[in-house]
């Protein structure tokens, strides 16, 4: 049966009938801000490729956190720059390095706050890679021991659960049993399961200093031509005991949050990295698009193509606007 018996038009004349039929729905309950933590006092350094994103010390982290709290955000994802990089990325796991101390203030000040730590090496090593380095090649299994010290500091300092992006492969289960025997069985592990090597953590690198001084990142990260591969990172991560899986970067990879959402059953998140949000920041102070209206429609293409769970940049000010739109 078709035209004119149906008409589509008709249920698109005014928004209540539009709201009744809506899909999908964005709300901040899913959402988590990624903050750039460094060390010193009373610093908010800007990040000239991010705007309206800084490094903040830890006085100041706590304030732009009560923030995103107040404006609806219920988590953060935090990412450390320690003031010294070496060789074996040591700041990562010293009992008071940045992240471990910015745990401590937040869960201490604001104990609502869900706060999750990014589990990798790159911004505390000297040649930025995410794993060690041995004759020029990124060895797997000493990595593990660095990413389960780190990730057992970031418990021992409080935090709600961690989220290994190192690509390295055992990490998951490393954390796990590291986790479980130090007596943090109920810390959560979101997994960036399919993170890819891709071009848009460009304005990350800048933010953490942490570009590769050789080479890239290729023999750790997954081929952006490979889809059927993220399947098997997700199955991996699951059997290694993740809670939580991830798809990275989102939005020139939604087919493949599609196709982990259709194939598995844990909940899936998607990470709207840096490029993506700065594309988004300098059209809109170009002029060329609305910022609010494109942030939001990007964030429901995420949630549509089968997000639960998006990590963005664009958080707090998300937040705010569907807030605003309740009100
Ligand atoms: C690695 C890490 C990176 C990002 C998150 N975790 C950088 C990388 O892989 O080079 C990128 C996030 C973004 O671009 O927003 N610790």
């Amino acid at each position: 049966m078709g035209f004119p018996r149906q008409r589509l038009r008709r249920l698109r004349q005014n928004e209540s009938l539009r709201r009744m039929v809506r899909e999908t729905t964005l709300t901040p309950d899913s959402m988590i801000y990624p903050l750039f933590v460094t060390w010193g006092e009373g610093r908010q350094e800007p990040i000239s490729s991010m705007p309206g994103h800084f490094r903040w010390s830890v006085d100041l982290l706590v304030k732009e956190a009560t923030e995103a709290q107040a404006a609806g955000v219920p988590a953060v994802i935090l990412f450390g720059i320690p003031e010294l990089k070496d060789e074996r990325g040591s700041a990562a796991y010293d009992k008071e390095g940045v992240v471990q101390r910015a745990v401590r203030a937040l869960k201490d000040q604001l104990p609502e706050l869900f706060v999750i730590t990014d589990v990798c090496i790159d911004e505390y090593t000297s040649h930025g890679h995410c794993g060690l380095v041995r004759e020029g090649r990124i060895v797997n299994d000493e990595t593990l021991d660095c990413l389960r010290l780190m990730a057992k500091t970031h418990a021992e300092a409080g935090v709600d659960m961690v989220a290994p992006s190192d690509m390295m492969d055992g990490r998951v289960g490393a954390i796990r049993d590291e986790l479980d025997q130090m007596g943090f069985q109920d810390i959560p592990i979101m997994a960036y399961s399919a993170k890819y090597a891709s071009s848009l953590y460009a304005p990350f690198r800048e933010a953490a200093d942490s570009s590769p001084a050789f080479g890239d990142r290729r023999s750790y990260q997954m081929d952006p031509a490979n889809a059927r591969e993220a399947l098997r990172e997700v199955n991996l991560d699951i059997e290694e005991g993740a809670d939580v899986v991830m798809v990275k970067p989102a939005l020139f990879f939604l087919d493949i949050i599609r196709l982990i959402h259709d194939s598995i059953s844990a909940p899936l998140a998607a990470y709207q990295v840096s490029g993506e949000y700065s594309m988004i920041k300098a059209a809109a102070q170009a002029g060329w698009i609305d910022h609010d209206k494109v942030m939001m429609e990007s964030l429901l293409s995420i949630k549509r193509a089968g997000a639960d769970i998006i990590l963005t940049y664009f958080a707090k000010e998300a937040a705010r606007l569907l807030n605003d739109g309740l009100r």
